[in-house]
């Protein structure tokens, strides 16, 4: 747990979950996460930014009656209603009994649904609506599929605070720091990376359009103050920078490899392949898709302009595993502007081939073909062919190089 001043108004309460082992039960948290709500004191009013998981409620209370009154906040702006955010609203109002919710007219429902709330309590906000909290402006911009359809941020007006939600967050607890100057920064942006193909990517195209909208009103921000991850003050530009490439993308010259093989045979063409790719000078990111978490494969695939799939027949389909991969990269979109091909060994039929292409071209793929299937033990022959393939992808992957 963190409580820290983040500027002249502003304190910062986080807290480090590092005993949660799948985000919404899916995406594996290695280094942890953490839930950062933020108080903002104006001169005449007090305003709570979001809450924390239920899993810190007690501790939340505790905390934030150490910085403040709770009867004297006046309003809790509800930026998103997931509950990593919003998991704490009930415990919070039951002793800040005199706080209204601010939020974006889509989150009003969801405050009855979730924590049976009333519009009397619960109050929408437009889009670029202002409030004078006595000596500062806090400004709400609608940003919708970051990364639901209710969410929002708030600008902080003279001291410059962005106040992002899910948006330009991170995987990562923070182990007692907060600020990007005081991290390791290439360990955070490589989780900020997972946690964008992962959570936001489906919506990137939202990503972009409120980094417009925010740039198109000259907003002169001095600190990106995210609900997950670090605070970027030493550097604000940087995060928003990485999240348009990401959202872009701007394609790295790489090959992605996933592969499932239950006998070792597809297993083998691996190997060549990998050698024909590397011998272009080409880099490959490998994946056994039964023993690597889908999380980590799509941040490599987010950026990546060639996937080879690699698959033997299974139950007259393509492999379960494959197929789990590909349902992520299709939720997550990500299959428009790539290349993609495949390559397996199968053993009494070569059925999953043919669907495995089916299912690329209607995400998006341009599938290259031929592809490259073997019955059986590959030969030296296979081989051969193998590595040529592999060059074949790693040719493709150059085209891509500026
Ligand atoms: Fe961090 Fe969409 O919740």
């Amino acid at each position: 747990m963190t409580v820290r001043r983040v500027s002249d108004r502003v304190y910062c309460l986080s807290y480090d979950d590092k005993d949660l082992d799948l985000f919404e039960s899916l995406w594996p948290l290695p280094l942890g996460v953490s839930y950062n709500s933020y108080v903002i004191f104006g001169d005449e009013k007090i305003i709570l930014l979001d809450t924390v998981s239920q899993r810190f409620s007690e501790r939340f209370i505790e905390d934030l009656k150490g910085l403040v009154d709770l009867k004297s906040i006046n309003f809790l702006v509800s930026h998103h209603l997931e509950h990593d955010h919003s998991g704490s609203i009930t415990a919070f109002l039951r002793e800040a009994v005199n706080c209204k919710i601010l939020c974006s007219p889509f989150a009003v429902n969801l405050h009855k649904v979730f924590f049976n709330l009333s519009e009397g309590i619960v109050t929408a906000v437009n889009d670029g609506m202002s409030m004078d909290i006595g000596g500062d402006i806090l400004t709400f911009y609608l940003t919708p599929w970051l990364h639901w359809p209710d969410t929002m941020m708030s600008f902080l007006n003279f001291e410059g605070v962005l106040f992002s939600c899910d948006a330009f967050g991170s995987f990562g607890a923070l182990n007692g720091k907060l600020f990007d100057d005081e991290i390791d920064l290439e360990i955070y942006l490589d989780e900020a990376k997972r946690y964008f193909s992962n959570i936001v990517a489906g919506y990137r195209e939202h990503v972009i359009k409120a980094v417009e909208k925010l740039s198109s009103l000259g907003l002169n921000f001095k600190i990106i103050a995210p609900s997950h991850g670090p605070i970027y003050k030493f550097n604000p530009r940087l995060i928003v920078d990485k999240y348009v490439s990401w959202s872009k993308p701007e394609f790295e010259v790489k090959v992605v490899m996933i592969y499932g093989s239950m006998y070792g045979y597809t297993r083998i063409l691996v190997e060549a392949i990998c050698g024909g790719i590397e011998s272009t000078g080409v880099k490959v990111a490998l994946f056994d898709a039964s023993r690597v978490n889908v999380s980590f494969i799509l941040k490599e695939v987010l950026d990546a302009p060639v996937l080879v799939f690699g698959t033997p027949t299974y139950d007259a389909n393509v492999f379960p595993n494959i197929l789990n991969v590909l349902n992520f990269i299709e939720v997550k979109k990500l299959g428009v502007g790539r290349y993609a091909s495949i390559f397996g060994c199968y053993g009494w039929g070569p059925s999953a081939y043919p669907i495995l292409m089916g299912k690329l071209k209607n995400m998006g793929f341009n599938v290259v073909e031929p592809f490259l299937t073997v019955r059986g033990l590959p030969s030296s022959y296979d081989l051969d062919n193998a590595k040529k393939f592999g060059v074949k992808m790693g040719e493709l992957a150059l085209k891509f190089k500026k």
